[in-house]
């Protein structure tokens, strides 16, 4: 028997992604502060993006008829050592994300919920997407330290994480 619920596990999934939106908005403000306005502007992007997880969370939850939690707002950092801390935060965050995406798989095995597994889905492939930006992200800032200005230039050449609509993205509550 497992040992919690799968819509439980989601909603602390919900806590960790509306966490992660508010991790980035602290990196974001920091890039600002520091005048790297394309960095800023990437991690504001994935701060709504990972907002959006959680919203879409928060869909399936109501479309199968679970309880829905919204969690408290944790403070979060917004100075970092240098300009690269902010992207292995990220890089970090995004593994530990996946970790707990395929958690949430497995349970959803488990349980035999298979309306479940089906949802998670979706997150698997987008964990993979996001892991693999970051990196790509880290080694252009890793080669950039002592002039973040190129990696605001491959920023601004390359619009990484910028994808157009992605049509076998779940529902997110609030849209359409
Ligand atoms: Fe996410
Ligand atoms: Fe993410």
């Amino acid at each position: 028997m497992a040992e919690k619920s799968f819509p439980d596990a989601l909603n602390e999934q919900i806590a960790n992604e509306f966490a992660a939106s508010q991790q980035y908005v602290g990196a974001a403000v920091y890039y600002d502060a520091e005048t790297l306005p394309r960095l800023a502007q990437f991690f504001y992007r994935q701060a709504l993006e990972e907002r959006e997880h959680a919203m879409m969370m928060v869909q399936y939850l109501l479309d199968v008829g679970e309880p829905v939690r919204i969690p408290d707002i944790k403070s979060q950092e917004t100075s970092y050592s240098d300009g690269m801390a902010p992207v292995k935060m990220a890089l970090e965050q995004e593994k530990r994300v996946s970790d707990e995406i395929f958690a949430l798989f497995e349970l959803a095995r488990e349980v035999k919920d298979y309306r479940a597994e089906h949802f998670m889905q979706w997150f698997v492939k987008e964990q993979v997407e996001e892991v693999a930006l970051m990196g790509d992200l880290l080694n252009v800032v890793e080669r950039s330290k002592d002039n973040l200005l190129l990696a605001e230039d491959y920023i601004a050449r390359e619009a990484p994480g910028e994808e157009s609509s992605d049509p076998t993205a779940p529902p997110a509550a609030g849209e359409g």
